[in-house]
């Protein structure tokens, strides 16, 4: 069964494609991980890798929308190294639209060729469409940075009794060394660091090479985290209607 996991910020742009992509680069499995890039706003990896937007996630959205169910593996491109991305489309508003649509539909993504599917959800604003996306995934990732405006606007959102919390942990991207004052400042939990580790975000970005980018701080980060959320136990979930008579 594939994992789901929502990577998401509430601002800023901390580094949700980076450690989405690393996640799933490195996601424990035979198979490569997916990166699904459902962010509202448009993607970058399109640009970062030099890859076409289709197929990706305005095909996918495509097939949903013609009925049938649609089978995400044939939405997605390998790039080299191993990961699989369904890139979104650059500009924001053709990517919302496949978003909305893709929010409207059951993903049968727990079902794909691969051990995960990582959705890159970009900013989670409060009429995001990506916010029906965070609330069937297995576990759910907020990436923040250790800015302190982000850190207490990120405070506020989590006190919401509507922010989607359902196995949450909170991912500090770039600086360095320990998280005990982000923790403070937040008010909550923070599972850890995924450092500064410019080598590795220009790897990632399509524009170095590294020879083990596994040795690297920002990959053994995302390793950790990857370990710590397969190793979770999930709460699968059931989309489709109940019998009549039948409660959850
Ligand atoms: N750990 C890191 N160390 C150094 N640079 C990083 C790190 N993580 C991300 N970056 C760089 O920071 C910039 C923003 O990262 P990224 O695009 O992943 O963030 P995002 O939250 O997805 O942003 P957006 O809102 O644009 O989608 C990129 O140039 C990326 O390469
Ligand atoms: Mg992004």
């Amino acid at each position: 069964m594939t994992r789901t996991v929502a990577v998401f910020s509430l601002g800023g742009a901390p580094g949700v494609t980076s450690v989405g992509m690393a996640l799933a680069a490195v996601w424990p499995g035979d198979a490569p991980g997916v990166l699904v890039e459902a962010d509202p706003s448009g993607g970058a990896v399109a640009v970062w890798r030099r890859i076409p937007t289709e197929p990706g996630l305005t095909s996918l959205a495509a097939a949903m929308r013609r009925g049938g169910g649609a089978d995400p593996d044939a939405h997605t491109q390998d790039l080299p190294g191993g990961l699989r991305v369904s890139a979104a489309p650059v500009t924001g508003d053709p990517a919302e639209g496949a978003v909305r649509l893709l929010g409207q539909h059951p993903l049968p993504l727990s079902s794909m060729a691969a051990p995960v599917a990582v959705l890159d959800l970009g900013r989670l604003t409060p009429s995001s469409p990506a916010r029906a996306l965070v609330a069937r995934a297995d576990h759910a990732v907020l990436v923040v940075s250790e800015r302190l405006t982000e850190l207490r606007r990120a405070r506020e959102h989590l006190l919401s009794p509507s922010f989607p919390a359902r196995d949450l942990r909170v991912v500090v991207c770039g600086g360095k060394g320990g998280v005990g004052e982000i923790t403070g400042a937040l008010g909550s939990a923070v599972w850890g660091r995924v450092p500064e580790d410019r080598r590795s975000a220009e790897f990632l970005r399509g524009e170095r090479d590294i020879a083990r980018p596994q040795r690297r701080p920002l990959f053994k980060a995302a390793h950790r985290l990857a370990r710590s959320l397969s190793a979770a136990a999930t709460e699968h979930m059931v989309y489709a209607p109940l019998p009549p008579g039948v409660n959850a």
